[in-house]
């Protein structure tokens, strides 16, 4: 039996990803550090390349959210009975997901999936296994940016799902930003955010988690390297740059860069740039913000979230929290 409908809507005018990709490649290689937003990493290889590292054993914080969802997924819809719609904010495979369909349709009033993601590979993909699974669901997935975008698909209540830390990934000002284009969209008194965070803890683990001994997350920094080839006609040799991976105690961050290995010229003719890298040069390739329970929750108050529930996996490394709009 099949889904009752799956949908894949391109919600952004057909030039935008690549007008945004253009405008952020040209902002990030012209300024000092030179620095490249991390959406870009999520073409097809890069989606695939993420869900190898999610099975590293140094990569610890989906399999961390996993044991939480697995214990919480019961408890958070029967908290929730009337959610009609399930949001899903950077969705990637959805397959942690799945946790919370599975309670949500087991006992809820559920009635549709809305996974949105900057990349068609994995909406795609995990259309097809969801649809199969769940034949009673309407899944409704959506190719679009949600710093741009996050109006929700389908009929409130919302539950909106912002999970595997993928909100360490923005950093102060962009958190801020995200927070008051989605308080908005939410009614207080009916719908609600669900979040996972990743948190402070030793550099060690935290840098092994991004630097694993396989080589597989230095692959996935270099792969926007070949997304910039691909889409600007670009010149990157990935062989020319190190991955590094490293712990910023001031700002709580893990920070990965990629690193010229000697002074070399590169052209972007579609944005008509040439970029210079000195020897020993960094180019930031993302931050993952890693957080503390106090800080996060006054962030999110003065956002208009009121954290109801703080939950923790055994080992205390990954939170997943339920907010409402206050
Ligand atoms: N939520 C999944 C996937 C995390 S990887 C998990 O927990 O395993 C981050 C996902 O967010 C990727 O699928 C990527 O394509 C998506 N993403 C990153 N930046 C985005 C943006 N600005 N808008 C929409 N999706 C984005
Ligand atoms: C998607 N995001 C939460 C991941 C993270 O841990 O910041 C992306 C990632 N980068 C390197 N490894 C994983």
């Amino acid at each position: 039996m099949t889904g009752r409908r799956f949908t894949l809507t391109h919600r952004l005018p057909d030039a935008h990803l690549d007008d945004a990709l253009r405008a952020d490649a040209l902002k990030g290689l012209t300024g000092r550090p030179k620095s490249l937003p991390p959406k870009w990493f999520y073409d097809a290889r890069g989606s695939e390349l993420f869900e190898r590292i999610t099975e590293l054993p140094e990569y610890y914080p989906t399999r961390a959210e996993h044991q939480i969802l697995a214990a919480r997924s019961a408890e958070i819809a029967a908290l929730l009975p009337d959610v009609r719609t399930l949001v899903e904010l950077g969705s990637g495979s959805s397959r942690k997901t799945r946790l919370l369909l599975d309670a949500f349709t087991a006992t809820g009033a559920l009635e549709r999936y809305a996974p949105l993601d900057v990349s068609p590979a994995a909406l795609t993909e995990a259309g097809e296994a969801l649809r199969h699974r769940y034949p009673a669901l309407d899944v409704s997935a959506v190719v679009t940016d949600y710093e741009a975008d996050l109006t929700p698909p389908g009929r409130g209540p919302y539950l909106v799902a912002f999970l595997g830390g993928t909100l360490g990934n923005l950093d102060t000002a962009d958190r801020r930003a995200f927070y008051a284009s989605l308080r908005p969209r939410l009614t207080a008194g009916r719908d609600a955010l669900l979040v996972g965070v990743d948190l402070v803890k030793d550099p060690d683990t935290l840098v092994r988690a991004y630097d694993d001994g396989r080589g597989v997350t230095a692959e996935f920094n270099k792969n926007v390297l070949l997304v910039l080839n691909r889409e600007l006609g670009a010149d990157f040799d990935p062989a020319a740059f190190d991955h590094r991976a490293l712990w910023n105690a001031e700002h709580s961050r893990i920070e990965m860069w990629l690193r010229s290995r000697r002074a070399q010229r590169v052209p972007l003719p579609e944005i008509d740039l040439t970029v210079d890298f000195e020897e020993g040069e960094e180019m930031r390739t993302e931050i993952s913000v890693k957080f503390r329970r106090e800080a996060l929750t006054a962030e999110l108050a003065d956002a208009g979230f009121t954290v109801r529930h703080w939950w923790t996996d055994p080992l205390s490394r990954f939170a997943l929290l339920l907010t409402t709009p206050t």
